[in-house]
Order: structure tokens, then C-alpha cells, then sequence
């Protein structure tokens, strides 16, 4: 490991007391705060620095002239991230940015593998070097103590703050977190914005980096180096999410997620933050091939979850989302007891795992958005019979998949969730969809005082609490949460592997809702951006092709089985009707065949926002896939099979888009279907239609 300390420059702190709007209200107990003992004799270190384990990435921390903490970033001897400050914003006393010193420094570093129960693939590596760096404001300041821990690996960097008991802060209330990322180059960034209304249910941008203006994370860039940027932050727990705010050019700072009582995050000392965290690398594969987040989360908590099998699943779902059936009870009601059956036995003979029933439970009627109070978690709807429904499935060996929409009213949930959860349990259903639908700030949380609600957003430290509570609860009945209109994932699952899935993007149900309405880029800008922070739960396989009104999707036959392998989730769903699976045998085929759980995984081709081709080892046999989806562009592909075991033959059985297929017309339909005998070191050539893709499993041959 390369520590080295700066320069041992005198410290030079300038103090600007005009510089203090919070000054005169701190003065007074600010005093009795400094009666501190003293914490460390002062370091006349003005800057120090710590290099990756293979020494391409390089952080710089030092003290600005303010007396601000900053940190500089740069990859193989060139500027990534310039001088960019560190602190915060308190609601209750000066800010803690300037007249800053550095206490002290330790380095550590860590190298090892992990195993994950289930996931994109079965081991983790994780090497680091850290730096930790401790910081004292003075005494006009209010002397208070912060230390950040810079993480570096050779594919990507995180820092965090570790706030340290002291005298003078018992609790930090935080206005917001002044991190910033000053990028030293401008290029193109993929992103979505911010706080907008349906949260993270949103049209990607992709614009320069300069005209980013307030986004979600992850958001990923490709500078005009060529080199590939994501970022995002891992382990958020109790605090609220970050959004990424371009301040000026190319710089951004945090800002965090709102609430509604003052102060963005309440925390008594000592505490962490979530890390922030970029992944970086010289191509789009070095971004998707990339464990950062789940290497920044704590190991398992949970010990075995063995109870949970990745799985495949149809549901008494999209009739609703195309709006066929209802939701609430009636004439057109979806979730009833002969209907849940008729999709057991569907499910039992073409080897889904799971039926999910929405709409099963009271509270639906009328109109459900917005009226979360309404929603019962254990009481059925008269034509449901739970208890039947999951005998049934237990004696076809499928499980029902709970459902727990809330209308946002966590008030509601939380005051039902140990019934709700224990229910289940009781009838052995092993993995509940949550939903959270409500306008961004429109959760509606506990109060103080009892009977008090108040509102909260999706991603603010009360909805993020909330969350663990569900998973944290679920957990205790063998039950994985698979959450919709949720917080974005941070690599949680490592910890809570009972966390399994979340949509936080627009998934397959808005293609239901208007022709075209997620774009034939959607997908291949989906891979590079929300994927990065773990599995969605996107529902593919619309045979059919059309939503409502017969709006037809931008994607050909060939890209609704390409979606099984470019978007990952240990839960993957078989969207349509039963009756359309039925009546495409081939493709039903294919959707039986491929795995939810993956020994590997490898970006083998692709491009951020255009294509992406994936090679994936099935966890349980030495099957191997390759496939995934396009854009409107269409374009031929060579694709090498170097990953295949050498000295075996695999019969390669593909799936592709026909001869003319575009998503534009009808002939999206057009799907072409070829065996052969492949073997190591032979290629595959496949022709992507506009809108199209592809899918291929390779089976040791003669087994
Ligand atoms: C929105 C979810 O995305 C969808 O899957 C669900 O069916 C509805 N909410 C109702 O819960
Ligand atoms: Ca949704």
C-alpha cells in the first residue's frame, strides 16, 4: 500500500469572521463545547495522499486556505476529480466546511472473496486500501470532530463520513451534505432527473455532463477520455438519499433527499454516512463488471436464506396494468380464486416457481391512489380464499407471491406489517411485492403524537427506515421483500439477502399504458444505469407485444427474451397472460429454460444506451446463455465464445430477430429460431434489429 504524506507546509488557516452567519447564535454554548479534551496533537500535514492497491487511482486529501476539507482524484497521472470539498450543513448550529484542520491519518487495507446465496454471479472479489482522515474545526467553528474514509480500489473510489462521539454534538441535525464532485473533463451522462413527481419512474436523459442539472444515481458518464463513470453511494441506512446536483460546468455537490421536519437527517453520534461511490473504468463492460457497491455494504446478517430460491413467475398482473381486469372487486376483478388456480396449474406445468396475485386483499375499491389508509394486509376479498389458493399451490409445488400495495401510507403498513408478514408465513409464501404508489413526497409516515401522520419522500431517512423495517420484519418470517416505487437499491442485499428486488425505474408496465412508451433505448440505457445498483424486478416477456388499446411495445419477439438476459433479478417475471405464453410455445421454451441465478456474468458486448449482449453461467448446471437488447439502431454483431469450458461442444439453440424485424411495424413479430455445435473459440454472428434482440443458451452437448 502507497501512503504518502503531502507537503509539511505550516498550517495556514485563514478564519473570516464575516465568513460566520451562524456565529452569534453559536457563540454562547459553542464555549462550553470546546471544553473538549484535546484530541490529538495537531498533524502538520497539509495534504495526505493513498493510492489503489495497483496504484492507478490516486486520492489527495488536504485543507483548503477556508480551512475546507477536500479531496482531489486522479487515474494513471491525470486529473478525474479536482479539489472538491467536504462538510455539512447543520440545522442548528454553523456549518462544518471551513476552519477545518487535520487531526491525523491512519491506512488500512482489505482484500477478500465473498459468496453470494444468489446473484449476478456466485463470487465477489474485494480489494482496497483505505485512508481515514480526521478533522477538527477550530475553535470559531465550533471545533467539532469529523473524520471521512476515502476507499480505493483499482475500479473505483467511496468516501464516507464517520462521525465520532464528542462533547459538543450529541445529535448532528442535518440540513444537507456539502460533498462535492468536481469532474476535470466534461462528457455525455446518462441520467434521470431528481424529486420529480412519479420518482424514479423516468425517461432517461442523455445530455453533455455541463447540462446535467439535478439527477437520481446511479448516473453515469463517459467523459471525452473515454473514461466510463458511474455514481451512486451504498449502505444507505437511516439517512436520505442522495441526488446529484451540477452546480457549475462540471461540478456537483450532494443534496439530499427532503423531510419534512427541518433538518434532511437526524442522527445521534456516533454514526456513518453511506458511502459515495463511483465506479470507474475504460469501458461500458468495466462499469456493468463492477461488485463497488456490494463490496461497500456489510456482509450477511441474515445467515442462511436458503428459505428464498431465485425463481421464475407469472401473475394475475398485467390483465390490470392494461386495464382488462380490476384491481378492486367487481365484475372485471382479477385476483379471484378460480382465476388463481387456473395460473397455479399454468405455472405448475411450465416450471414457474411463483404466482403473484394483486388485488387480492380489501382496500382497492375505488380510487386506490391515494387512499393507503384503505388497504387491509390480511383480509382477503370475498371471492379470494387464501387459505385454498395457497393449499393449492403448495400441492402443484408453486408458491403464491404475496402483495402489499400501500398507497405510500406506511402509517398503515407498519401498523399492520407483523400480522401481515406472520400470515404469510403461515400459509408458506416465501417473497411479498411491496408498492408504494404516491407522488414523490406523498409517503405518509407516523407522526410524533399518535393518530399524526406527515408526509415524507420516497427516498428521505424515514422511508429508508422504513424499508429495513419491512425487510428487517419479513426477514424474521422467512419472507423476501421484492419492493416497488421503492428507495433505490445501494448493494443492501449483501446484508439483507432477503432483499431481493426492486423496480425504481420504468418497468414493462409502461408499455401497457402508451405506444412506444418506454423507447427501444430504454432497456440498453437501463443496463448501464439503474442495473448498476442491483437486480429490478422490470416483468418481461410480453409476447403479445401491445399494451392497452393494442399500443405496440418498441421491441421485437427476439428482445422480449434478450430482457431475461440484460436485465438481472433473482425473480424474473413472465409478464403476459397465460393464455399468450401458451400460444408461443418456442419462446415459452426458452423463458422455462433460462436461469434466474447466475454462476457469472459478462458484459460481452455493448455500449452505454445503445446494446448490450451479456454471457452468463447458469449457478446450477454448466449451461451458459448469451444474449440481451438493442436500440433503434440496428447492427451486426461478431461475438466470440471464449467464455464457453474448453474441450466441450455445446449445442447452441438461439433465438433472433427475424429477416426485416423492426420494432416499428408489425414485423416486430418476426422471430427466427437456428441450432448448432459450438464450441470454445468459435463466434456467434447475430444481426440486431432496430428495437430487437437476442437469445441463446448453450447446453453441453449430448446431455
Ligand atoms: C405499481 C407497480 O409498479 C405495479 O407493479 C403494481 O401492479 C401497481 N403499482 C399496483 O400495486
Ligand atoms: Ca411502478
Amino acid at each position: 500500500m502507497r501512503i504518502t504524506a503531502g507537503l509539511a507546509a505550516p498550517l495556514a488557516l485563514t478564519f473570516s469572521c464575516v465568513l460566520i452567519p451562524g456565529a452569534a447564535f453559536a457563540a454562547e454554548p459553542l464555549k462550553s463545547e470546546l471544553a473538549q479534551p484535546p484530541q490529538a496533537v495537531l498533524s502538520p500535514d497539509r495534504a495526505v495522499t493513498a493510492a489503489s492497491p495497483d496504484g492507478s487511482l490516486v486520492v489527495a486529501v488536504s485543507i483548503d486556505n477556508d480551512g475546507r476539507p477536500t479531496y482531489a482524484l486522479t487515474r494513471r497521472g491525470k486529473p478525474l476529480i479536482a479539489a472538491s470539498s467536504l462538510g455539512f450543513i447543520l440545522a442548528d448550529g454553523p456549518t462544518m466546511v471551513r476552519g477545518n484542520h487535520i487531526l491525523g491519518s491512519e491506512t488500512s487495507s482489505g482484500a477478500e472473496t465473498w459468496e453470494q446465496p444468489w446473484g449476478e454471479r456466485r463470487f465477489v472479489n474485494d480489494r482496497h486500501n483505505d485512508l481515514l482522515v480526521r478533522f477538527q474545526q477550530s475553535p470559531e467553528w465550533g471545533g467539532r470532530l469529523m473524520n471521512v474514509r476515502f476507499r480505493l480500489f483499482d475500479t473505483g473510489f467511496a468516501l464516507r463520513y464517520e462521525m465520532p462521539e464528542q462533547a459538543g454534538m450529541k445529535t448532528m441535525r442535518i440540513a444537507d451534505e456539502l460533498t462535492e464532485f468536481a469532474l476535470a473533463q466534461d462528457g455525455t451522462a446518462w441520467w434521470m432527473p431528481g424529486g420529480e413527481w412519479n420518482r424514479y419512474e423516468q425517461v432517461y436523459q442523455k445530455t453533455a455532463i455541463s447540462g446535467v442539472s439535478t439527477a437520481h444515481t446511479p448516473i453515469t458518464m463517459k467523459l471525452a477520455d473515454g473514461t466510463h463513470l458511474a455514481f451512486h453511494e451504498a449502505a444507505l441506512v437511516d439517512y436520505s438519499a442522495m441526488w446529484f446536483k451540477r452546480i457549475t460546468g462540471t461540478k456537483f455537490r450532494s443534496t439530499l433527499s427532503p423531510s419534512p421536519n427541518g433538518p434532511k437527517v437526524v442522527r445521534d453520534l456516533p454514526f456513518h454516512t453511506p458511502w459515495r461511490s463511483i465506479r470507474i473504468a475504460d469501458n461500458a463492460a468495466g462499469l456493468v463488471e463492477n461488485d463497488l457497491e456490494l463490496n461497500l455494504n456489510e456482509p450477511n446478517k441474515l445467515g442462511d436464506v436458503s428459505w428464498f430460491k431465485p425463481m421464475k413467475y407469472i401473475g394475475i398482473w398485467w390483465g390490470m396494468i392494461r386495464g382488462d381486469w380490476t384491481w378492486a372487486e367487481g365484475p372485471r376483478h382479477g385476483a379471484t380464486t378460480e382465476r388463481t388456480k387456473q395460473y397455479i396449474d399454468f405455472a405448475a406445468k411450465n416450471g414457474f416457481g411463483g404466482v403473484l396475485v394483486e388485488g387480492w386483499d380489501k382496500g382497492w375499491n375505488g380510487n386506490w391512489f391515494g387512499h393507503g389508509q384503505d388497504f387491509s394486509y390480511t383480509q382477503a376479498t370475498p371471492d379470494f380464499d387464501l387459505k385454498a389458493v395457497t393449499a393449492y399451490a403448495a400441492s402443484k409445488g408453486v408458491q403464491l407471491i404475496g402483495h402489499h400495495e400501500t398507497g405510500g401510507n406506511i402509517a398503515n403498513y407498519e401498523a399492520q406489517l407483523d400480522d401481515s408478514m406472520k400470515l404469510y408465513a403461515n400459509l408458506g409464501v416465501h417473497s411479498v411485492k411491496t408498492g408504494y404508489v404516491a407522488d414523490a413526497g406523498g409517503i405518509i409516515a407516523p407522526g410524533a403524537a399518535p393518530g399524526i401522520t406527515q408526509m415524507e419522500y420516497h427516498d428521505g431517512q424515514r422511508q429508508v427506515q422504513h424499508h429495513l423495517k419491512v425487510v428487517e420484519t419479513a426477514a424474521r418470517y422467512h419472507i423476501a421483500i421484492d419492493a416497488h416505487e421503492p428507495v433505490k437499491d445501494t448493494g443492501l442485499r449483501r446484508t439483507y439477502p432477503n432483499w431481493i428486488d426492486r423496480e425504481g425505474a420504468r418497468g414493462m408496465e409502461y408499455n401497457a399504458w402508451g405506444q412506444f412508451a418506454n423507447g427501444p433505448e430504454h432497456e440498453p440505457t437501463l443496463v448501464y444505469t439503474r442495473m448498476l445498483s442491483g437486480p429490478m424486478d422490470f416483468t418481461p416477456g410480453v409476447l403479445s407485444l401491445e399494451g392497452a388499446n393494442h399500443a405496440p411495445l418498441a421491441s421485437t419477439l427476439a428482445k422480449q427474451l434478450g430482457l431475461y438476459l440484460a436485465i438481472y433479478s433473482p425473480i424474473q417475471m413472465a409478464a403476459d397472460f397465460a393464455e399468450t405464453l401458451a400460444a408461443h410455445p418456442k419462446e415459452l421454451e426458452f423463458i422455462r429454460q433460462v436461469p434466474a441465478d447466475w454462476a457469472e456474468s459478462h458484459l460481452v458486448a455493448g455500449e452505454v444506451g445503445e446494446y448490450a449482449i451479456f454471457a452468463r453461467k447458469d449457478r446450477n448446471s454448466a449451461d451458459w446463455y448469451l444474449g440481451g437488447v438493442n436500440d433503434a439502431t440496428p447492427r451486426d454483431l461478431t461475438l466470440p465464445l471464449d467464455f464457453l469450458d474448453a474441450g466441450k461442444s455445446y449445442t447452441a439453440t438461439i433465438w433472433k430477430d427475424g429477416e426485416g424485424a423492426t420494432y416499428l411495424t408489425e414485423a416486430r413479430h418476426k422471430i427466427a429460431y437456428e441450432t448448432r455445435t459450438v464450441k470454445k473459440g468459435d463466434s456467434i454472428a447475430l444481426w440486431l434489429a432496430a428495437g430487437g434482440g437476442a437469445a441463446i443458451r448453450l447446453h453441453p452437448a449430448g446431455k
